[in-house]
């Protein structure tokens, strides 16, 4: 498949998915849903189960943007531990979390089995283990948190069932991995036999709610809708509401041949800051064969705020050959995950007056349940029943309790850092000479900042390096051959076009 956001290829786009035209008529459905992803798709085939007429639009191929870039863990052991989201959210708060992850992986399952996607969708044991050295009472914290969560059959064992001695683990029965584009893909022709139209290549450019809500291509398009779901991993509708409530993180993954066998199979995650995370999956060629390979993934940081990201990769693959029977590693690349303030997702009625538009955003790196909830809540808030969810996941709730107003101080005061440092450094090089073929760099011309690209023939490419959403100077990425935000993690291909929100356009062109 085509990959709309980087310069790596992940173990997930090497299986065709269907294909679509860009909308070509301007047209009208009961609901708009911007984004393929499997937030969008999901939203789309609930939606269009219960009878509603859906238009799904999205600029890349279908699964093409974060949903080809996960590890696909599909998990309700939550990464950022249930006794802090009892903590944030209360004892209710965690319970209708645990509830909403395990109904999001029984979801999936039951729908890749009613419409027979074979998306290699298993249960399998999570263990979370700590390492040497760790503190281990955050395991006993964790296991009395997630008890009181309704997690009652979690439990505390000797160690994870792996080679390496990981100390002792809690293990979560019934977690599931799958393969996540080749689910969304199948998601895709269950929306089509259900009535649903599905448009690629079509470049939301313009999304308004209210009495009036439409959507505008770039191409001058329109779709007008009673409702939309802005499920683009961070919404693009939002200046600012949204952005100050997460930060975007870059995460880094490997996947890596091991003897058939010589991996038990279950999800592994350790506790240290940045943590790793582990699962296996099978790959089968077309002549039959298959092979293991070992998915690695971590070494997190703040997204535009890293040097060195090829030693990202390095460091995860040195981790693993440490602890598994890796051999050659066969897929190196990264995602971006959004980081709510509060540890829980953005699901729901957009910010603002307009209630007929809808939000999914925040994956906190669980982005598969994440996207699957957001469907299942939007779902019902359209249809007009009541969910237990929708306090918890609600966009504009005031729940950010004492550590996370602390949490969300601090992501804040970083943003502004970024703007400060950024405008009063004078770039990364003097001048185009300075950049090596295939490289990109920011070039400081007074006040003004250009996103320089020099292609392998030595072609320029220029754009502002000033984000198109508020502003903040783009960093180069080496490894994807991105134009990467540090402030709210919007990116941009090497020649400047808009990959991620939460802008909505390319970088400014430049006048010379
Ligand atoms: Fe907000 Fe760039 S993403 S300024």
């Amino acid at each position: 498949m085509d990959d709309k956001t980087g310069g790596t290829a992940s173990i997930w786009m090497t299986v065709e998915v269907p294909t679509y035209a860009p909308l070509r008529a301007d047209t009208h459905a009961d609901v708009c849903i911007v984004g393929a992803g499997i937030a969008g798709l999901t939203t789309a085939y609930l939606l269009a189960r219960e009878g509603k007429s859906v238009v799904v639009l999205d600029d890349g191929p279908i699964g093409s943007g974060m949903t080809a870039r996960t590890t696909a863990h599909l998990s309700c052991a939550i990464d950022d531990r249930y006794y802090e989201i009892e903590r944030l959210h209360g004892q209710k708060g965690a319970h209708l979390a645990a509830d909403s992850h395990c109904s999001a992986i029984d979801r999936i399952e039951a729908i890749a089995k009613e419409e027979g996607i074979e998306c290699d969708f298993e249960r399998v044991d999570g263990y979370l283990f700590t390492p040497p050295g760790e503190p281990k009472e955050e395991l006993d914290r964790e296991l009395k948190a997630a008890h009181r969560a309704g997690l009652t059959d979690v439990e505390k064992v000797e160690r994870a069932p792996i080679e390496f001695y990981t100390g002792m683990a809690l293990r979560f029965p019934r977690q599931g991995q799958f393969h996540p584009t080749k689910y969304v893909a199948g998601l895709a022709r269950a929306v089509e036999r259900r009535g649903g139209r599905i448009f690629t290549g079509s470049h939301a450019a313009s999304i308004t709610g209210g009495s009036r809500a439409r959507v505008e291509t770039s191409d001058g398009r329109l779709v007008t809708a009673d409702a939309i779901v802005v499920a683009t991993n961070t919404p693009v509708t939002n200046l600012v509401s949204m952005h100050t409530k997460q930060a975007p993180y870059t995460t880094y993954v490997i996947a890596a041949t091991v003897p058939a066998g010589a991996v038990h199979k279950a999800l592994y995650w350790d506790t240290p800051d940045p943590y790793h995370y582990v699962r296996l999956q099978t790959m089968r060629s077309a002549d039959g064969s298959a092979k293991d390979l070992l998915i690695v993934g971590g070494e997190d940081h703040k997204t535009g705020q890293a040097e060195n990201y090829q030693e990202r990769h390095q460091r995860l693959e040195a981790w693993a050959r440490e602890r598994f029977p890796i051999g050659d590693v066969e897929f190196r690349w990264s995602g971006q995950v959004m980081e709510p303030v509060d540890g829980i997702a953005f699901l729901g009625r957009n910010p603002g007056l307009d209630k007929n538009m809808y939000i999914v955003t925040g994956d906190s790196g669980m982005g598969m349940t994440h996207g699957t909830i957001g469907g299942m809540l939007i779902t019902d808030q359209i249809m007009g029943r009541e969910s237990p969810w929708e306090p918890l996941y609600d966009p504009s709730r005031k729940s950010l309790r004492v550590s996370g107003i602390l949490e969300f101080v601090g992501e804040n005061v970083n943003v502004a850092g970024q703007y400060l440092s950024e405008y009063v450094t004078g770039g990364d090089v003097g001048s185009p000479d300075e950049i090596a073929p295939g490289e990109g760099a920011v070039i400081g011309l007074g006040v003004t900042k250009m996103a320089v690209y020099k292609d392998e023939q030595g072609n320029l490419y220029k754009r502002s390096a000033l984000c198109a959403h508020l502003g903040c100077v783009v960093k180069w990425n080496s490894l994807e051959k991105s134009w990467d935000c540090p402030c709210h993690g919007s990116r941009y291909d090497r020649f400047g076009e808009v990959i991620t929100g939460p802008a909505n356009r390319g970088l400014a062109p430049v006048k010379e």
